[in-house]
């Protein structure tokens, strides 16, 4: 791909701007030596004002996501999309988060521009773990693990049963819940199903990918070795 496309693609300006990027000298090898928009360069040479140029297409980034964030493009208050760089909105092919967490929980959140990795993570038929850590209301009854694990509980107004899914409790009012589907607010559902109320919701880790030392609000790019870990243990890893 040319030069000033692949850096236009990667939401740094349009072709034109670009352009005179090029023209201004802002666009640089590794060693600082002014590229020209017909030059042949590896990607990873490239600099632009001296910072190296954001990844290639097929981009896939963990953030650990703030409470108060919607997963919303639209959305007019704080959205995900804010604590990435600007530019970040208007890559092509465009950057979508992998499923969507509420505004009230925060964890780990993916995005990729890759449809196909999108939807393998995904697809139920994957079955990739998602494992939650919920503050409770009121101290659990003592019977949701059977209750979860079954594969026979029904959430209001659906018509199929959830899957089998693996509570763990870790206090009186404090569970770690793991399940392999992702049904709109699934996990304070299937608390609320129990006559309990969910007031804190945070994703530790999908599959065996964990947020590791991320801070709220803090991402990273993921390598091939992380995104295998999102696969890890399930049907298609
Ligand atoms: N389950 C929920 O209820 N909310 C989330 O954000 C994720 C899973």
């Amino acid at each position: 791909m040319k030069l000033v496309k692949l850096i236009a693609n990667l939401g740094y300006g349009s072709r034109k701007e670009v352009a005179w990027m090029f023209r201004e000298g802002r666009i640089t090898d590794a060693d600082g030596d002014v590229l020209y928009a017909d030059d042949k360069v590896e990607h990873a040479h490239i600099r632009i004002d001296g910072e190296p140029l954001d990844p290639p297409a097929g981009l896939v980034l963990m953030m650990n996501k703030p409470l108060g964030a919607t997963c919303s493009r639209k959305d007019p208050g704080r959205v995900v999309y804010d604590l990435l760089p600007p530019r970040y909105r208007v890559r092509e092919p465009a950057l979508s988060t992998v499923g969507r967490l509420d505004r009230d929980t925060s964890g780990l959140l993916l995005f990729t521009d890759d449809g196909s990795l999108l939807h393998r993570i995904i697809s139920p038929r994957a079955e990739v773990t998602k494992v939650y850590e919920a503050m409770l209301a009121q101290d659990l009854r003592g019977d949701e693990g059977e209750l979860f694990a079954g594969g026979h509980m029904m959430l209001e107004s659906e018509t199929t049963p959830l899957a089998p899914a693996q509570l763990e409790v870790l206090g009186p009012r404090h569970a770690r819940l793991t399940v392999t589907e992702g049904r709109y607010h699934q996990v304070r559902r299937m608390f609320a199903a129990t006559g309990n109320h969910v007031e804190s919701l945070h994703r530790v880790a999908m599959g065996s990918l964990t947020l590791e030392a991320l801070s709220p609000g803090a991402w990273q790019p993921l390598d091939a070795a992380d995104v295998a870990r999102i696969f890890q243990g399930t049907a298609t890893g």
